[in-house]
């Protein structure tokens, strides 16, 4: 690219890659991990291979942020519960402070040695058709990217990490919506370096396609596709949403114009004061409406979803309904354990009156039973009436004010499992003096000043 960012790229790695020494230390806790689980395995007499996989199997970790990641390689003809059953006890026994999880595939995770390290258990196959579960191809995945990947390739990966996680994208996780670390080895092996992908990066459109292989690409309805090397099947950039795809491809576009320390360590944002949000909202002459209520005690990959999801069918009730919606955002707060969906609208009151489309007139059944439906409805204003093939009736709004619609309709949304629950027991409706509080203050700040996070 320049002389600037090199400089630049050169002090990125210098804080995010590994030193020699650095490196050494964590070979040694990791060999040290394996022993034990060794003999851990010989005792419990399992028929079992060791293997480290990930971004540390692939020297491809950010420094201040890695995790040991060890899989347990069952025969295909043990049981998924007594895979589960011996990699959870050796976990609990080597591990400090862990986590368990029994979900779609069981493992756990902890400390070893004061590193965050995974223990997961999976089937030992050779291609990845034969897999029983998704975590199955991650061996495969290690042995890809090793490989494929060249050593001088290695720091590429680091930068491209850094840069999405200094521009919020990194990490497939519900909560981000972003690039999985494996996604950012096979765009390096396609791209052969950083800079190569941020420059390719500005011309990508929406359902851009990707393989390493000659086979055309398989379409999934998703911004970015990239296919699997290992498993045809899969778009590896699957959880990408939209906002993040835009926002790495608008990133990589401004960074070819002015490269900057800020995409891959962002400033801090730095909160305005209370008076300021008030007089910058006040400008906008709109009406911001909050929904509140609990936060479920539910894991993070299940709890963004259904917030998304409510935000989602907030918004479209409300305008199915008849109200401008400009946004709908939500926060989390984690202090007052509450969610904040946050809708920001038109102020004033909407009509008195609503036209409701009925069926087409050739449909002489449905007319009789519109007719019939709305005859003698106090709530009529205009009888069934014909228009341009079609019949309509204008009956009398029940709510004129989002706040009222919101207070009745809320609960006959659907959000999720967990978020439904806490709905059915309570939710408020709150004006903007209750979203002007200390814990918003970023969030407003954040929604205002439209700053990318570069800035
Ligand atoms: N994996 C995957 N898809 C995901 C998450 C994980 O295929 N959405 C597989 C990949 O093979 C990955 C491995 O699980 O290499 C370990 O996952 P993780 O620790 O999240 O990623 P790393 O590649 O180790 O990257 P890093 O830890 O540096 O973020
Ligand atoms: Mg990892």
């Amino acid at each position: 690219m320049n002389q600037l960012s090199d400089g630049i790229e050169r002090k990125v790695l210098e804080l995010v890659a590994p030193s020699p020494d650095d490196w050494r230390e964590l070979e040694g806790i990791i060999q040290e991990l394996i022993e034990l689980v060794k003999q851990e395995i010989k005792k419990r007499k399992l028929q079992v291979s060791i293997e480290l996989v990930g971004s540390t199997a692939k020297d491809t970790y950010l420094k201040n942020n890695l995790d040991i990641d060890l899989f347990l390689l069952f025969p295909t003809a043990i049981s998924k519960e007594d895979i589960a059953r011996n990699a959870l006890s050796i976990g609990r026994l080597l591990l400090k402070n862990t986590e368990e999880c029994y979900a779609e595939h069981p493992y756990i995770r902890g400390y070893f040695k004061d590193r965050k390290a995974e223990i997961v258990p999976c089937y030992k196959i050779e291609n990845a058709s034969q897999k029983l579960s998704a975590v199955d191809r991650t061996p495969l995945h290690t042995k890809y990217v090793k490989k494929h990947l060249s050593k001088s390739q290695r720091p590429e990966v680091r930068l491209l990490k850094q840069f999405l996680k200094g521009i919020g994208c990194y990490g497939a996780e519900a909560e981000v919506e972003g690039f999985s670390g494996y996604l950012c080895e096979i765009l390096i092996i396609k791209y052969e370096s950083f800079e190569n992908l941020v420059q390719s990066a500005p011309g990508w459109k929406h359902g851009k396609k990707l393989a390493l292989s000659d086979d055309t690409p398989q379409s999934f309805d998703t911004p970015l596709t990239f296919i699997d090397p290992v498993d045809s099947d899969r778009n590896v950039a699957s959880a990408l949403s939209k906002e993040k795809f835009k926002l790495f491809v608008k990133a990589c576009k401004e960074y070819l114009k002015y490269p900057r320390i800020t995409f891959f360590f962002p400033n801090e944002i730095q909160p305005w004061s209370l008076d300021k949000i008030k007089s910058e909202i006040q400008k906008q002459k709109c009406l911001y409406v909050g929904v509140v209520f609990s936060k479920p005690n539910i894991i993070v990959e299940n709890l963004y979803p259904q917030i998304r999801k409510a935000a989602r069918s907030i918004r479209e009730a409300c305008e199915r309904y008849g109200f401008t919606i400009f946004d709908a955002k939500f926060h989390v707060d984690e202090s007052s354990n509450l969610i904040f969906i946050i809708v920001k609208t038109k102020n004033e009151l909407i009509s008195k009156t609503l036209v409701h489309m009925g069926p087409p007139v050739k449909l002489e059944k449905n007319v009789r039973g519109f007719i019939l439906k709305w005859e003698g409805n106090p709530r009529v204003i205009k009888k069934p009436y014909e228009q341009g093939g079609r019949f309509y009736v204008e009956i009398k709004r029940e709510f004129r004010n989002i706040k009222d619609f919101l207070r009745d309709q809320v609960k006959n949304l659907s959000m999720g499992k967990h978020l439904d629950e806490i709905i059915k027991e309570r939710y408020d409706i709150v004006e903007i003096d209750d979203l002007l509080k200390e814990n918003l203050l970023v969030f407003w700040t954040d929604y205002l000043d439209g700053k990318m996070p570069w800035d």
